[in-house]
């Protein structure tokens, strides 16, 4: 068989729904716009990009939740539409979120009813759920109904049940998503040995740093076409030769941010919320030169001003926001 594991050729989905007085005006999204990418044995693949971008159209339609509008895509040689339950025999999925789970039952009787369900034989399975409970560190709650368990432990759960039949290929999306900063590192660092143990994964996520530590190469998708694809080191090539300005303070808003952006020699900015401080994020081509006229520009209360070196952070930034 091939060394490619996923084969997605020209994928799109545009989604119809009706909207409006009597339901009479008909919308479309093109959701997914001639997605084509492929995903080597033990590779770790990540897909980057906003929201809204296409990451979990892209996920339902390879995983047969979600028939392609148009194009192609097969799974260990196994096309999506034509042979959808040998693609399923193959794949676990793990969604962020809520949904999935059934509340009234406990994790362990999750577990067991979706063992069940991917056809895990009975002599191993009550083995091999304790295995997986195990490995995302949620033994101790196993017993407990899960309408009784926080955000994170649900997380671990959906984890648990994406593994349990110890699929090939694993699509997961967003799953550090409401973890705390131990448990994403924990599901970080179980998702690095699946890759060890020879599995081969698709991963979104929104944390930069999660896709730099993690992925062999990663696919940045906007507006639902893919912009770049590359090794993270790759990526960071897009904004080698800049630095990055980085001002933390008070009163970061909207007005700091587009006067900074209005100033000749700017390429992105950025502002997030770093405990209860804000630090605004200017890519800049050369720091020297800029660093006077963006400082004077704030009319904000500024703690801090550093000049850092880029990140994949800033690489996606500018993809994102239409330079590619
Ligand atoms: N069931 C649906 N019906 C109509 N439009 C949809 C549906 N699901 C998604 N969309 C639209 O398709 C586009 C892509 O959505 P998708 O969920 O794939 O994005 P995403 O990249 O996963 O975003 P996020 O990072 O927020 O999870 C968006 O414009 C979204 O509004
Ligand atoms: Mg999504």
């Amino acid at each position: 068989m091939s060394d490619k594991v996923i084969e997605a050729k020209d994928l799109v989905r545009i989604y119809r729904s009706s909207t409006g007085l009597l339901r009479k005006k008909k919308k479309e999204t093109l959701a997914v716009n001639k997605v084509s990418f492929s995903v080597d044995r033990g590779e770790l693949f990540g897909v980057l990009g906003p929201n809204g971008a296409g990451k979990t159209t892209t996920i339902k339609m390879l995983t047969t939740l979600l028939t392609p509008t148009k194009g192609s895509a097969t799974v260990m040689g196994f096309d999506v539409v034509k042979d959808p339950v040998e693609v399923r025999k193959r794949i676990g999925l793990i969604l962020g979120g809520e949904r999935g789970l059934y509340y009234r039952v406990t994790g362990r009787q999750n577990l067991k009813y979706f063992a069940d369900l991917y056809g895990v034989s009975l002599q191993t399975r009550d083995r091999r759920i304790q295995e997986v409970l195990d490995m995302v560190g949620l033994a101790d709650k196993a017993d407990s109904k899960v309408e009784d368990y926080s955000r994170g432990m649900k997380q671990k759960l959906h984890i648990a049940k994406g593994i349990v039949h110890d699929p090939e290929v694993l699509f997961m999306d967003e799953p550090t998503i409401g973890l705390d900063p131990q448990a994403s590192r924990e599901t970080r660092k179980l998702t690095q040995s699946l890759i060890d143990h020879g599995k081969t994964i698709l991963l979104t996520t929104h944390y930069m740093f999660e896709a730099d530590e993690l992925c062999r190469r990663i696919a940045v998708i906007n507006n639902g076409r893919i912009v770049a694809m590359d090794t993270p080191h790759g990526l960071k090539g897009f904004v080698k030769d800049t630095a990055v300005i980085e001002v933390e303070g008070f009163g970061i808003d909207d007005s700091v941010m587009n006067k900074v952006r209005g100033l000749e020699g700017v390429r992105t900015v950025s502002a997030t919320m770093n405990e209860s401080k804000q630090v605004m994020r200017v890519q800049v081509c050369d720091a020297g030169e800029m660093l006077s006229p963006v400082t004077r520009v704030l009319d904000c209360k500024v703690l801090d001003v550093r000049v850092k070196e880029p990140t994949l952070e800033d690489a996606y930034l500018w993809l994102v926001e239409g330079h590619a």
